[in-house]
Protein backbone atom coordinates (compact mmCIF):
# COMPACT_ATOMS: atom_id res chain seq x y z
CA UNK A 1 0.00 0.00 0.00
CA UNK A 2 1.46 3.43 -1.10
CA UNK A 3 2.56 5.85 1.56
CA UNK A 4 0.95 8.95 1.68
CA UNK A 5 2.82 11.64 2.31
CA UNK A 6 0.79 14.58 1.02
CA UNK A 7 1.11 17.49 3.76
CA UNK A 8 -2.36 19.24 3.80
CA UNK A 9 -2.16 21.66 6.32
CA UNK A 10 -5.17 23.99 7.08
CA UNK A 11 -5.87 26.79 9.05
CA UNK A 12 -5.34 26.66 13.07
CA UNK A 13 -8.94 27.96 13.20
CA UNK A 14 -10.20 25.48 10.94
CA UNK A 15 -8.52 22.33 12.56
CA UNK A 16 -9.79 23.71 15.89
CA UNK A 17 -13.48 24.03 14.81
CA UNK A 18 -13.53 20.86 13.08
CA UNK A 19 -11.35 18.18 15.04
CA UNK A 20 -13.90 15.44 16.32
CA UNK A 21 -12.96 12.16 17.72
CA UNK A 22 -12.35 9.56 14.96
CA UNK A 23 -12.52 6.30 15.86
CA UNK A 24 -12.40 4.59 12.78
CA UNK A 25 -9.51 4.54 10.16
CA UNK A 26 -8.91 3.47 6.48
CA UNK A 27 -5.81 1.82 7.37
CA UNK A 28 -3.74 3.39 5.21
CA UNK A 29 -0.50 4.32 6.55
CA UNK A 30 0.96 7.46 7.34
CA UNK A 31 3.64 9.29 6.45
CA UNK A 32 6.57 9.09 8.80
CA UNK A 33 7.25 12.98 8.38
CA UNK A 34 3.58 13.48 9.45
CA UNK A 35 4.04 11.66 12.08
CA UNK A 36 7.18 13.63 13.22
CA UNK A 37 5.67 16.69 12.34
CA UNK A 38 2.19 16.04 14.66
CA UNK A 39 4.36 15.00 17.56
CA UNK A 40 6.88 18.06 16.84
CA UNK A 41 3.59 20.27 17.35
CA UNK A 42 3.10 18.26 20.57
CA UNK A 43 6.02 18.62 22.28
CA UNK A 44 5.68 22.69 21.61
CA UNK A 45 2.34 23.05 24.01
CA UNK A 46 2.47 25.18 26.88
CA UNK A 47 3.88 23.81 30.00
CA UNK A 48 3.67 24.80 33.92
CA UNK A 49 6.99 27.42 34.13
CA UNK A 50 7.62 25.78 30.73
CA UNK A 51 9.42 22.57 32.38
CA UNK A 52 8.00 20.22 29.10
CA UNK A 53 7.75 17.08 31.13
CA UNK A 54 6.79 15.01 28.16
CA UNK A 55 7.95 11.80 25.78
CA UNK A 56 6.44 10.73 22.75
CA UNK A 57 6.15 7.17 21.94
CA UNK A 58 5.05 6.61 18.48
CA UNK A 59 3.58 3.04 17.72
CA UNK A 60 3.14 1.90 14.32
CA UNK A 61 4.12 -1.78 14.56
CA UNK A 62 0.72 -3.66 13.81
CA UNK A 63 1.23 -6.23 16.47
CA UNK A 64 1.85 -3.95 19.10
CA UNK A 65 -1.01 -1.90 17.91
CA UNK A 66 -2.97 -4.55 18.39
CA UNK A 67 -1.85 -5.18 22.22
CA UNK A 68 -2.53 -1.78 22.95
CA UNK A 69 -5.56 -1.94 21.68
CA UNK A 70 -6.21 -5.28 24.06
CA UNK A 71 -5.50 -3.33 27.00
CA UNK A 72 -7.33 0.12 26.67
CA UNK A 73 -10.77 -0.84 27.42
CA UNK A 74 -11.73 2.13 25.73
CA UNK A 75 -9.59 2.01 22.89
CA UNK A 76 -10.33 -0.76 21.02
CA UNK A 77 -10.24 1.24 17.74
CA UNK A 78 -6.47 1.60 18.39
CA UNK A 79 -6.05 -1.90 16.64
CA UNK A 80 -7.04 0.09 13.20
CA UNK A 81 -5.25 3.15 13.41
CA UNK A 82 -1.99 3.96 11.45
CA UNK A 83 -0.37 4.89 14.63
CA UNK A 84 -0.69 5.82 18.08
CA UNK A 85 1.26 8.11 20.24
CA UNK A 86 1.59 8.23 23.62
CA UNK A 87 2.12 10.75 26.11
CA UNK A 88 4.18 9.80 29.38
CA UNK A 89 5.27 12.53 31.65
CA UNK A 90 7.41 13.18 34.31
CA UNK A 91 5.95 12.84 37.43
CA UNK A 92 5.98 16.81 38.12
CA UNK A 93 3.48 18.92 39.91
CA UNK A 94 1.35 19.98 36.48
CA UNK A 95 2.08 16.77 34.57
CA UNK A 96 -1.30 16.18 33.73
CA UNK A 97 -1.94 19.58 32.44
CA UNK A 98 1.08 19.78 30.77
CA UNK A 99 1.01 16.13 29.46
CA UNK A 100 -2.99 17.14 28.55
CA UNK A 101 -1.77 20.55 26.24
CA UNK A 102 0.50 18.45 24.73
CA UNK A 103 -2.21 15.56 23.48
CA UNK A 104 -4.43 18.40 22.48
CA UNK A 105 -2.02 19.65 20.49
CA UNK A 106 -1.32 16.12 18.98
CA UNK A 107 -5.00 16.37 17.83
CA UNK A 108 -5.33 19.32 16.24
CA UNK A 109 -2.13 18.85 14.31
CA UNK A 110 -3.58 15.16 13.15
CA UNK A 111 -6.61 17.27 11.95
CA UNK A 112 -4.02 20.10 10.40
CA UNK A 113 -3.16 17.42 8.45
CA UNK A 114 -6.27 15.65 7.06
CA UNK A 115 -5.69 12.55 9.93
CA UNK A 116 -8.63 11.60 12.42
CA UNK A 117 -7.63 10.83 16.23
CA UNK A 118 -9.19 10.32 19.60
CA UNK A 119 -7.84 10.79 22.83
CA UNK A 120 -7.46 7.64 24.95
CA UNK A 121 -7.70 8.12 28.77
CA UNK A 122 -3.99 6.52 29.89
CA UNK A 123 -3.91 8.52 33.55
CA UNK A 124 -5.98 7.00 35.92
CA UNK A 125 -6.30 4.04 34.57
CA UNK A 126 -5.11 0.62 35.84
CA UNK A 127 -3.47 0.01 32.42
CA UNK A 128 -1.20 2.61 32.35
CA UNK A 129 1.76 0.88 33.87
CA UNK A 130 1.32 -1.99 32.25
CA UNK A 131 1.15 0.46 28.54
CA UNK A 132 4.78 2.45 30.16
CA UNK A 133 6.38 -0.82 30.86
CA UNK A 134 5.22 -2.26 27.11
CA UNK A 135 6.10 0.43 25.73
CA UNK A 136 9.56 0.34 27.24
CA UNK A 137 9.10 3.63 28.92
CA UNK A 138 11.15 4.09 31.90
CA UNK A 139 9.12 3.51 35.30
CA UNK A 140 8.18 7.18 36.68
CA UNK A 141 7.03 8.54 34.00
CA UNK A 142 2.66 8.79 33.80
CA UNK A 143 0.85 7.89 30.64
CA UNK A 144 -1.23 10.68 30.37
CA UNK A 145 -2.95 10.19 26.80
CA UNK A 146 -2.67 7.06 23.92
CA UNK A 147 -3.89 8.98 21.02
CA UNK A 148 -4.79 6.82 17.91
CA UNK A 149 -4.94 8.29 14.50
CA UNK A 150 -5.17 7.56 10.92
CA UNK A 151 -6.82 8.57 7.28
CA UNK A 152 -10.80 8.42 7.75
CA UNK A 153 -13.88 8.55 5.92
CA UNK A 154 -15.73 9.43 9.46
CA UNK A 155 -17.60 12.63 10.07
CA UNK A 156 -18.41 12.25 13.87
CA UNK A 157 -20.86 15.37 14.53
CA UNK A 158 -21.16 15.23 18.25
CA UNK A 159 -23.45 17.73 20.26
CA UNK A 160 -21.61 20.77 21.38
CA UNK A 161 -23.11 23.25 24.06
CA UNK A 162 -23.76 26.54 22.01
CA UNK A 163 -21.26 29.53 22.54
CA UNK A 164 -24.24 31.27 24.29
CA UNK A 165 -24.88 28.55 26.70
CA UNK A 166 -20.97 28.52 27.94
CA UNK A 167 -20.02 31.79 26.97
CA UNK A 168 -19.88 34.58 30.02
CA UNK A 169 -18.95 38.43 29.43
CA UNK A 170 -17.56 39.94 32.38
CA UNK A 171 -19.53 38.28 35.21
CA UNK A 172 -21.08 34.87 35.42
C1 LIG B 1 -9.29 12.90 29.22
C2 LIG B 1 -9.99 12.24 28.06
C3 LIG B 1 -10.07 10.88 28.01
C4 LIG B 1 -10.69 10.24 26.93
N1 LIG B 1 -10.70 8.88 26.88
C5 LIG B 1 -11.27 8.26 25.84
C6 LIG B 1 -11.22 6.83 25.72
O1 LIG B 1 -10.63 6.14 26.57
N2 LIG B 1 -11.81 6.25 24.65
C7 LIG B 1 -12.46 7.00 23.69
O2 LIG B 1 -12.98 6.41 22.74
N3 LIG B 1 -12.53 8.36 23.76
C8 LIG B 1 -11.94 9.00 24.80
N4 LIG B 1 -11.94 10.37 24.85
C9 LIG B 1 -12.55 11.15 23.76
C10 LIG B 1 -13.88 11.73 24.19
O3 LIG B 1 -14.84 10.70 24.29
C11 LIG B 1 -14.33 12.80 23.17
O4 LIG B 1 -13.36 13.81 23.12
C12 LIG B 1 -15.69 13.38 23.55
O5 LIG B 1 -16.70 12.43 23.36
C13 LIG B 1 -16.03 14.63 22.76
O6 LIG B 1 -16.03 14.36 21.39
P1 LIG B 1 -15.07 15.16 20.39
O7 LIG B 1 -13.65 14.84 20.74
O8 LIG B 1 -15.48 14.67 19.05
O9 LIG B 1 -15.34 16.63 20.57
C14 LIG B 1 -11.29 11.01 25.91
C15 LIG B 1 -11.19 12.40 25.96
C16 LIG B 1 -10.53 13.02 27.00
C17 LIG B 1 -10.39 14.53 27.01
Amino acid sequence: MAISSKVEEMDAITALKTRRAVRSYTGEPVAREILEDIVDCGRLAASAINIQPWEFVVITDRAMLARVATIADYGKFIAQASACILVLCRDTKYYLEDGSAATQNLLLAARAHGLGSCWVAGDKKPYAETIRELAGAPAGLRLVSLVGLGRTTEKPAPEKRPLADVLHWEKY
